[in-house]
């Protein structure tokens, strides 16, 4: 039977506190709305309607996959009323199921969601049991343990607040049956909002079926009001993620000090040590080593490397059985090939390094292409940036840089060259040569080292 899925995003979210919108709060880094949509495109549906209010333009500009049917609920007067503003796109595709999602409810699975579309009944409602259900509506069953009603907390009676089963809210319906149920939906209520709750009395008295399906992880429903929720929701999130990656073959040392924000690909016999951060697109290939304190962003680390303790990686390329660090920076189009070797306090930006070159202490290559089995000694500086414009430093094969040598771009360092320690290169070197570029060492045979003068001859 074809889907339609309304995720309803339009909650002010005012206990957020906070100028962007509720549901493009992170979780794991990515939009607690990117979550609802990516568990619904995981069930492939016919439409997803995303109803917003606040924050419209923004929520559009983060999300712009054309996949989505924006509706907007201009005032949010309750969450039936949201579904209402769907109500055109549901009747295109009626003879179908239409599924409810919260976007500040991030962490539902989609495998959950299919038990409610495989239940027959005409109405299915995820419920859980919650020893602590203030706020919640409370699922009311009759003597034969049938659903009867779900009564919102803030109308419910001290015998309904007892109840421990509530409503996550997360809903299936048929879509013709819930069409004509929310036309008859009134705000009599305390907070005088249409409740899409009252759905269920209306199934009830029309003798259709109704189905409370439990959650058997109730991290799954867990909602975002503040950001208590919402750090409890992200510590849930990344317990999850650690232990995808654990049973995964990665060894995560020390798990609870592992952040995972955005997507991560791994390969088996990783070691992650602790307080390591993985960000946005990450892709680590088997028997990679990840050193404490590590940040990794938006990068493709090859077979085999060692990333050593306090490196800082984004938007970098790294290939087989490399070693980067301790207390390494790989900055943006940094691309190495293998076995290239990266020391401490290294600064490297937009360079590309062939195969088995080294540079191995302190130093910043910017702007720069450096070839195979190279040696860039410690201190070694290319001067990329004129205070106008960047140019390029181009090294070659097999080229020997000695220590504390400025390379003035743009700038040619031929196959084989050998630059002395401490030069100041500004032109084109040649290949197979020895070039420097350092004023003759003197030694004063009569100097001597001034003394001090004694405190009477000072006073005076
Ligand atoms: C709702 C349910 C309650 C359930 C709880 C689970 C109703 C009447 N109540 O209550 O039974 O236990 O969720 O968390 O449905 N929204 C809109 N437009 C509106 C109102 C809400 O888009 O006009 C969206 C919100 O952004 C949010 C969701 O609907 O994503 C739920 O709204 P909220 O006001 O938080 O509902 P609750 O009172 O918590
Ligand atoms: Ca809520």
């Amino acid at each position: 039977m074809s889907l339609n899925v309304v995720i309803l995003a339009a909650g002010q979210g005012t206990r957020m506190r906070s100028d962007l919108p509720k549901v493009l709060h992170p979780v794991g880094g990515i939009p607690m709305l990117m979550h609802s949509l990516q568990c619904a495109r995981e069930l492939n549906p016919t439409q997803i309607n995303v109803v917003y209010g606040y924050g419209g333009e923004q929520l559009q500009s983060v999300v712009c996959d054309d996949d989505i049917d924006w509706c907007q609920q201009k005032e949010q007067l309750g969450t039936a009323h949201a579904v209402q503003q769907c109500i055109t796109n549901l009747q295109k595709n009626s003879e179908s199921q239409t599924l409810v999602l919260y976007a500040d409810v991030p962490l539902l699975q989609a495998s959950t969601c299919q038990s409610l579309l495989a239940s027959e009944a005409d109405l299915t409602i995820l419920t859980s049991i919650n020893e602590h259900p203030a706020g919640y509506g409370r699922i009311v069953r009759d003597d034969d343990n049938r659903i009867n009603s779900i009564v919102e907390d803030k109308d419910a009676s001290p015998a309904i607040k007892a109840i421990t089963e509530i409503n996550s809210g997360i809903i299936c319906a048929d879509t013709q049956l819930l069409i004509h149920w929310l036309a008859q939906i009134n705000n009599d209520n305390s907070q005088q909002e249409y409740y899409l709750t009252d759905i269920v009395e209306l199934a009830v008295q029309g003798a259709k079926s109704v189905v409370g399906i439990k959650c058997e992880d109730h991290t799954e429903i867990m909602g975002v009001n503040d950001r208590v929720q919402l750090s409890q929701v992200e510590a849930c999130y990344q317990q999850r993620r650690r232990q995808q990656l654990m049973l995964q073959g990665v060894t995560l040392k020390d798990p609870d000090t592992v952040f995972i924000e955005g997507y991560v690909e791994a390969a088996n016999d990783i070691v992650i040590e602790p307080c390591v951060t993985l960000r946005g697109n990450v892709t680590l290939e088997a028997h990679v080593h990840i050193g404490m304190n590590s940040v990794i962003i938006d990068a493709h680390i090859g077979r085999a490397t060692v990333v050593h303790a306090h490196s800082h990686i984004q938007q970098a390329s790294i290939g087989q059985s490399c070693e980067i660090g301790p207390y390494a920076r790989l900055r943006p189009d940094t691309v190495l090939a293998d076995e290239v070797k990266i020391g401490n306090f290294v600064e490297i930006k937009k360079t590309r390094i062939d195969t088995g070159s080294k540079i191995n202490h302190l130093s910043y290559l910017g702007d720069a292409q450096i070839g195979r089995e190279t040696n860039i000694g410690a201190g070694t500086i290319s001067c990329n940036y004129d205070g106008a414009n960047k140019h390029k430093t181009i090294i070659g094969d097999h080229v020997f840089i000695g220590s504390d040598t400025q390379l003035v771009a743009p700038v040619i360092i031929n196959n084989g060259a050998t630059i002395g320690a401490g030069s100041t290169i500004t032109s084109e070197v040649p290949a197979n040569k020895l070039t420097l570029s350092r004023t003759k060492q003197i030694t004063m045979d009569h100097w001597q080292r001034p003394s001090k003068k004694n405190q009477n001859e000072s006073k005076s």
